[in-house]
């Protein structure tokens, strides 16, 4: 049944009327499910560097702030607003402990990271992406807001600036999913060396359910396209991964939230985009001419509702085959 768009008021599709293999269907007959998984094999940073590129649009149309990340809401709607809520809990954190220097790590063009200079203006903010196109953009962003307290540089998570020197709080949203699983150490080591005695991590992300292979073979494929499309090549952690690396590198109070049932409104909202552009023939026309990467984000936008909710006409967190968490950790004093 097609639905009305809560913000133009249009009739449109809705993802709600597929299920997983008739949403597997329309992604292998437009994309080619074959062709998609050879992305596998690409080379990890050449393949983020050509799908963030081609992208910018997207997301810049996503949000004209440039967010790169979804929206936690309480309800089931999207709503702009929830996509301050990692910004929030930074912030919230920061003014509990009187951080000074705070870090985001693969900041992209800093929505998250701009966002917490302007409410902390006492706070010195620092963002590194491995893009050096999305460091220059964040900064030009800060300049145009006056953010003097802000500055990004190019830099990887899996080798941090020499002269970062130490951070307060380190955070991450939706950008450790990009790390090779026999990096995981060596970053929790960096992200350890570079906070200060008692300073805290904090990091927002997709990572799959611990019980993963027992899923139907459906839902794991239509997860695989969905970090395919994303430019994740080695898939997503597992639960726990994280934890006991941090534990690993010598972190405390390590703590697991699961954020699953607040991503809702945003991939209700992306699986719509997801259907226009994938059966609408006016954006199927227009797809033709849009770069490769930024096209497959529909294969994003259709499947990531499974993923999460294992269907989109009765979603429910416990059939998704990942979950959105936030884990925090301290370096002891
Ligand atoms: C999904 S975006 C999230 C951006 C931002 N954190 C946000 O929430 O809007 C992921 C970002 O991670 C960056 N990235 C990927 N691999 C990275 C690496 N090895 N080091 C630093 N940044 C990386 C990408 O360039 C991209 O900007």
């Amino acid at each position: 049944m097609p639905e009305r768009n809560r913000f133009t008021g249009k009739m449109e599709p809705s993802i709600r009327d597929y299920d997983l293999s008739e949403a597997l269907d329309l992604v292998d007959r437009r994309f080619g499910i074959d062709t998609l998984m050879r992305d596998l094999t690409a080379p990890r940073d050449r393949l983020v560097a050509a799908y963030y590129k081609q992208s910018r649009k997207g997301y810049e149309h996503y949000h004209r702030d440039a967010s790169m990340h979804y929206a936690l809401c309480e309800g089931e709607d999207y709503d702009h607003d929830g996509l301050y809520a990692q910004a929030r809990a930074v912030i919230a954190l920061a003014r509990r402990t009187g951080a000074k220097r705070i870090l985001e790590i693969g900041c992209g063009q800093a929505f998250n990271a701009r966002h917490v200079a302007q409410e902390l203006p006492g706070v010195e903010v620092m963002g590194l992406d491995l893009m050096q196109d999305h460091a220059d953009r964040a900064n030009a962003r800060a300049a145009e807001a006056g953010l003097s307290n802000f500055h990004a540089a190019q830099g990887s998570f899996t080798a941090f600036p020499q002269d970062a020197g130490q951070f307060d709080i380190i955070f991450a949203v939706e950008t450790l999913c990009y790390a090779d699983r026999d990096e995981i150490d060596s970053i929790a080591g960096h992200l350890f060396d570079h906070l200060v005695p008692g300073g805290h991590f904090m990091m927002h992300d997709g990572i799959r359910k611990a019980d993963w292979d027992d899923y139907p073979r459906d839902l794991q494929t239509a997860h695989v396209l969905n970090e395919l499309c994303m430019a994740v090549t080695n898939d997503f952690f597992s639960e726990g991964e994280w934890e006991a690396a941090l534990v690993r590198a010598g972190f405390v109070d390590i703590t697991t939230e699961d954020l699953s049932q607040q991503t809702l409104g945003t991939v209700r909202r992306i699986a719509r985009m997801g259907v226009l552009y994938t059966t609408r023939w006016k954006y199927r026309l227009m797809m033709r001419f849009v770069p490769k990467y930024l096209a497959r984000n529909s294969v994003s936008g259709l499947l990531s509702i499974f993923a999460l909710f294992g269907s989109a006409k009765e979603p429910d967190v416990r059939k998704g085959i990942v979950k959105y968490l936030l884990v925090t950790a301290r370096k002891p004093e």
